[in-house]
């Protein structure tokens, strides 16, 4: 969250910090958004709320303009693409250790798309103890 106005932070937690996005590549900070903001999202609905609202967000918010993601359910992570991912990402500085990135193909391995989102909207807000 870029615009950090009273009822902004009241509703949505508090505004983005720069250090949560020094590992973001490309950087995504915006100035428009659609949706709500998404970056206190983290533990704020469980994973089976997120799955249903992803699948078809109006059978949980019956006005909801948002769009179905309901695809990512049959695609599959790929392992070997996770990990060159993550060699990637180390060579411009994230600090994945050789572990992580031995691990990476397992870590994924059988999950589909829409639990790997699901994983890292739980995550988003969590990286700093200001983040609520
Ligand atoms: C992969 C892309 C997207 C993800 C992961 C995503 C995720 C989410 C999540 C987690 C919420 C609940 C936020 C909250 O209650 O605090 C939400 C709500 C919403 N999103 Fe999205 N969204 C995506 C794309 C979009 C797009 C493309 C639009 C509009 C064209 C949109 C419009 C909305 C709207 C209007 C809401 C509020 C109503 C509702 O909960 O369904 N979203 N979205």
């Amino acid at each position: 969250m870029i615009r950090p106005l009273r009822a902004e932070t009241e509703r949505y937690g508090h505004y983005s910090l720069a250090g949560e996005s020094v590992y973001d590549h490309p950087f995504q900070f915006g100035s428009k958004r659609t949706g709500p903001d998404l970056a206190r999202v983290g533990g704020r609905y469980n994973d089976e709320w997120h799955r249903v609202h992803l699948m078809n967000p109006r059978d949980l918010v019956p006005e909801s303009n948002m769009p179905r993601y309901f695809w990512l359910a049959d695609n599959k992570v790929d392992g070997m693409e996770m990990t060159r991912h993550l060699e990637a990402l180390r060579r411009v500085g994230v600090p994945y250790t050789d572990e992580d990135i031995a691990g990476a193909a397992k870590a994924v391995d059988g999950k589909t798309e829409l639990q790997a989102l699901i994983a890292y909207l739980q995550g988003l807000g969590t990286a700093t103890k200001r983040g609520r």
